[in-house]
């Protein structure tokens, strides 16, 4: 990837027009670092595996005191503003512990009606206003790309600070793809890497923003078919399909999940996004029996094979797989908190230090 471009050199109105892969180089640091996190297509495999061995030390040196009180001394110098306008507890939480990991001081905002928008303040001047007290804002909104227009105008601000994405609408959710691919590298680490698999993703599929992001962020790798499995009116968008094909991924597209468990080196679980109905009881009119994952499911899986989901989930996981080893949702999801720290880390230019560290004593 080429970076160096600035945000200060292209207008809202054609910046918003470019494809996200000539938006990228306006979002990195010269180092390839990322400096605003706002799509998933920002991390090719050689960032991610940055991320990742920045990840492993982070939680390496985490487990010693002595580690924990490096660690929070690394960023105590900057204060980071999470401002979730949308219900979240995963992202929120694991993004708040990473925060404190690296020493970082916190603000939040989680309910607009206790913030001056109330009053009627728009959410850019609110943004705006968070700038002027903080070094990092992490935002999740409903609103497709507003992540993206704060980024570009806070990059055209007195106070250029960064914005990281933690969920944009049904679209983006990029943090959640680095850990998905986290876990994935880190479940496959022993048995050949995450080349050559097949990754089977089930649910609400068209309006599941993780599974757009992760299905991205897969592209980067070799080898690896991509199978949806979804009633058909909640299926992957075809705008994801046409990018997989064009780029030569392997994709099926079908409704039965107990055939394909058998061929899924990781199955990818999610649940029904009502929130995003656009008539009231729209999703319950669709039966979604059979896209669940039980005993039955479980008794298909490879031996090697891993259960995923963003969480939260619903009923489309019996609480009866929990305790398979197989099931990795719950590592996955503290997972997060280690990759959200590794690039808040990376973001501060931090990474350098941390492993110099990790390598001193591990
Ligand atoms: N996976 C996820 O985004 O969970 P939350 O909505 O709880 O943050």
């Amino acid at each position: 990837m080429t970076y160096r471009k600035k945000l200060i050199d292209v207008s809202w109105e054609d910046f918003r027009e470019l494809p996200v892969k000539e938006k990228t180089p306006f979002l990195m640091q010269p180092d390839g670092a990322p400096f605003h996190t706002l799509f998933a297509q920002q991390f090719d495999a050689a960032l991610i595996d940055r991320l990742f061995t920045l990840a492993n030390g982070i939680r390496a040196i985490a487990k010693t005191r002595a580690g924990t009180a490096f660690l929070r001394e690394t960023i105590c110098h900057k204060r980071a503003m999470l401002f979730f306008s949308q219900p979240s507890s995963r992202t929120f939480l694991s993004f708040l512990s990473a925060c404190q990991i690296l020493g970082l001081q916190t603000g939040e905002v989680r309910d607009t009606s206790t913030s001056s928008e109330f009053k009627g303040e728009s959410r850019e001047d609110s943004v705006r206003t968070f700038s002027s007290y903080f070094d990092l804002i992490i935002m999740r909104a409903p609103e497709k790309g507003l992540a993206e227009h704060m980024a570009w105008a806070l990059s055209n601000s007195e106070r250029p600070i960064p914005i990281i994405n933690a969920g944009s609408g049904p679209d983006q959710h990029p943090t959640q793809a680095l850990l998905d691919i986290y876990t994935l590298l880190r479940s496959f680490e022993r048995t050949g890497g995450l080349r050559n698999r097949t990754i089977v993703m089930v649910g609400d599929l068209a309006r599941g923003r993780t599974v757009r992001s992760l299905a991205q962020l897969l592209m980067g790798y070799p080898n690896i078919r991509q199978v949806f499995i979804a009633p058909p009116e909640f299926q992957i968008g075809q705008d994801i399909l046409d990018l997989l094909r064009a780029n030569n991924v392997e994709t099926v597209v079908d409704d039965d999940l107990r055939k394909w468990i058998p061929e899924a080196d990781a199955v990818y679980m999610t649940r029904i996004q009502d929130e995003w109905d656009k008539a009231k009881g729209e999703s319950a009119k669709t039966d979604f029996s059979r896209f669940k994952f039980g005993l039955p499911e479980l008794a298909l899986l490879k031996p090697t094979g891993v259960i995923m989901h963003p969480l939260p989930r619903r009923d489309e996981i019996s609480t009866d797989v929990d305790h398979d080893p197989r099931a990795m949702y719950w590592r996955q999801m503290r997972n997060g908190m280690w990759m959200r720290a590794a690039l808040i880390a990376m973001t501060f230019g931090c990474e350098g230090r941390i492993l110099d560290y990790f390598r001193a004593n591990y």
